[in-house]
């Protein structure tokens, strides 16, 4: 079945009564994206802040009247703001997959590459991992995944035991199993993502030597490599739980931080970890100590 999109432009104190009336007029649903460039990272539990200009898109029926759908949100809004209204009709297609035709095979450092299934590099030494995130976080082109997978790549990892903390797709910890790690451990709070990080490990053939770990029953004891791709104040609040996972002499591995809080981040480590110089890749900063 076709849909229809209507994308308007809005201030934030507007965006809340335009997708009012787009539910009224019959949205299925309603989503609010950043109309300019302005982040709005790391909100406070039960906080939904909202951008100062907010493109609000209400998703349609295809059979609905497009002609009568403009007279409509004409009539109810002020015409500043109807002029930046744009309707689009969308073909149907099979959503969850559609992301997969821009995701190709990509490095990361000297050998390791994550290839959506069927598709390989030609390098007869590459380590290949084939990954499909699902509905979870991690694919790679983020550049807090790509930090991390840069990393483990570099890292002789054999004989090592590794807790992937927020695994999303399970995209590090299956590259860290097939980079030579000995057994890893995987938590997150997503139940998608702890579904996606199976699969994964699964289709990658190294599922024996990963155990999945309840994100309120993290594994007890301490191991050689604590990773943690999370956001910055998550990784402070989770500081103790991940210090008494890292054995003494192992090392920690912190991402998903953007450059003006590695401090924050860094310091509050400090006490129990020996920081090292930051990596950075674009705005994003990874972290590396190593546990005194
Ligand atoms: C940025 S994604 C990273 C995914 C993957 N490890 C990667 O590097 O691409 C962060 C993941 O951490 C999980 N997460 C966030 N806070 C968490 C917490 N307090 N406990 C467990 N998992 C958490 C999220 O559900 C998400 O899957």
């Amino acid at each position: 079945m076709p849909w229809i999109q209507a994308h308007l432009i809005t201030s934030k104190d507007q965006a809340p009564l335009i997708e009012l009336l787009f539910e009224n007029l019959g949205a299925l649903s309603t989503t609010l994206v950043d109309a300019e460039d302005e982040p709005l990272l790391e909100p406070k539990p039960g906080e939904l802040p909202i951008w100062q200009q907010t493109r609000v898109t209400g998703l349609f029926e295809g059979h609905i009247d497009s002609d009568h759908l403009r007279q409509r949100i004409n009539q109810d809004l002020n015409s500043d703001v109807t002029r930046t209204l744009e309707l689009e009709r969308l073909e149907d297609q099979e959503w969850e997959r559609a992301w997969l035709d821009n995701f190709h095979a990509m490095p990361f450092g000297q050998r390791l590459w994550i290839c959506p299934q069927g598709k390989r590099p030609e390098q007869p030494d590459a380590v290949i991992v084939e990954l499909d995130p699902g509905l979870a976080f991690g694919t790679g082109t983020h550049p807090t995944t790509a930090l991390c997978l840069q990393w483990l790549d570099h890292t002789p990892l054999e004989q090592l035991e590794l807790i992937d903390f927020g695994c999303g797709s399970g995209i590090l910890a299956v590259a860290a199993l097939k980079l030579g790690a000995k057994r890893v451990y995987a938590t997150d709070h997503d139940p998608q993502a702890m579904q996606a990080t199976t699969a994964n490990a699964e289709k990658n053939g190294v599922l024996e030597r990963l155990q999945l770990c309840d994100s309120q029953h993290p594994p007890t004891h301490p191991v050689d490599l604590v990773m943690a791709n999370i956001l910055a104040g998550t990784l402070i609040e989770l500081k103790d739980i991940l210090t008494r996972l890292t054995r003494p002499g192992g090392r920690i591995i912190l991402s998903g931080i953007l450059s003006e809080q590695a401090q924050m981040v860094s310091d509050a480590y400090a006490d129990a970890f020996s920081m090292q110089p930051p990596r950075q890749q674009e705005e994003w900063i990874l972290l590396e100590g190593r546990r005194k």
